[in-house]
């Protein structure tokens, strides 16, 4: 079966190298299409090459811009692909405007759509995400969900296409590089993340943000998403905490090395949430609200937002879970072959 498989932001590629892995395993044969919404080599380039990734057949350069600009740039570039290499099937992952492009340009090209990490949701649209993935999620064929809750919120909403519980391929990448690290890290500092408009682009929440981050009881690692760069410029070289230590994006497999040393993570970020939550490493969310509600109904996130008060107190006293990750609830590692199993399944 031929797939065409479209990425365009780091955390597409972290998630797609599993799956990538496992359509050729299965003499699939997989086209990548990138769409370019990342460009910079520590967003892109570098992970791409440490994920694993092929390297793709077509690239579009969408580049920076508005949400329209992006999607409508992407959407336009995967109908004329998909149409020219009629695959079985257009295969798109996650929230962002490459997946919603992907999933607007499989339909304009007449070509089915499988949107994964389907069923995710926050429950507002204030987040330019939570649309991208209910859009993509009612033109899926067939929705390939992390968990059983994120099927069972796909189900509720009556979607026409195919809904499955078929686990999350971040926690395969994470186990795929947990398997060559070497045992207990040495204890390292904390480690933060962020890069959400809503972090970075209001300048009075971004102060109170690093308020709380000069609370934290130890030195911070804060690798740089380049909106957080820019953000950090505007504000000034004083406007850095001295306990916070600024450094370029970190490659996956090192900002994982990071996080397994961490005393606790400060993110607001859903994937480093949830590989937080499969190492058993306290996770601080930088939001108001989250959409892995099992990581803070377990006990092992909890919700900060940019409260200075509440960033100090959580960091003192770490959210520890009441038990152990359940790994299991996300594809116990599985995920990218049940993935293959359920597209062989709807499209062979
Ligand atoms: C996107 C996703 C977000 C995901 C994040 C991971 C959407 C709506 N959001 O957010 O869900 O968590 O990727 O990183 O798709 N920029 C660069 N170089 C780049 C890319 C971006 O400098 O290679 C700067 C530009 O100023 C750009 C800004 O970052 O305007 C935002 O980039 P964009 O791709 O729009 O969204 P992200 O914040 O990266």
């Amino acid at each position: 079966m031929r797939i065409l498989t479209v990425v365009g932001t780091r955390p597409q590629i972290v998630k797609a190298a599993p799956v990538s892995r496992a359509l050729r395993a299965a003499g699939h044969e997989e086209i990548l299409l990138f769409t370019g919404q990342h460009y910079d080599r520590g967003l892109a380039g570098a992970v791409a090459e440490d994920a694993g990734l092929p390297v793709p057949a077509r690239t579009l350069g969408v580049g920076s811009g508005s949400h329209a600009f992006q999607v409508g740039g992407i959407a336009r570039g995967v109908a004329g692909f998909a149409a020219e290499c009629r695959p079985a099937a257009v295969l798109a992952a996650g929230d962002t405007n490459s997946a919603l492009g992907a999933a607007l340009g499989a339909r304009a090209a007449g070509i089915p759509l499988v949107h994964g990490e389907a069923g995710v949701r926050l429950g507002s649209f204030d987040l330019p995400e939570e649309a991208n993935r209910v859009v993509a999620d009612h033109l899926a064929d067939l929705l390939l969900c992390p968990t059983e809750r994120a099927a069972a919120a796909a189900r509720a909403e009556r979607p026409r296409g195919t809904v499955v519980a078929a686990g999350d391929p971040l926690l395969d990448a994470l186990l795929a590089r947990e398997d060559g690290a070497p045992g207990d890290p040495s204890p390292g500092p904390f480690l933060c993340t962020f890069h959400r408009a809503e972090n970075t682009d209001d300048p009075a929440r971004l102060r109170r943000l690093l308020e709380g981050l000069a609370g934290v009881p130890g030195t911070v690692l804060l690798p740089l998403h380049p909106r957080t760069a820019t953000a950090l410029d505007r504000e000034g070289t004083g406007s850095v905490p001295l306990n916070v230590r600024l450094g370029p994006p970190l490659e996956p497999r090192l900002l994982v090395e990071a996080l397994r040393a961490a005393p606790a993570v400060l993110t607001d970020s859903g994937g480093v949430q949830r590989e937080a939550y499969w190492l058993g490493v306290p996770c601080i969310v930088l939001r108001d609200s989250c959409e892995w509600r099992e990581t803070v109904e377990e006990g092992w996130a909890v919700c900060a937002g940019a409260d200075p008060a509440r960033i100090r107190a959580a960091a003192a006293n770490p959210p520890r879970g009441s038990r152990p990750p359940d790994r299991e609830a996300f594809g116990g590692g599985g995920a990218a072959a049940r993935w293959v199993r359920a597209v062989e399944e709807r499209f062979g």
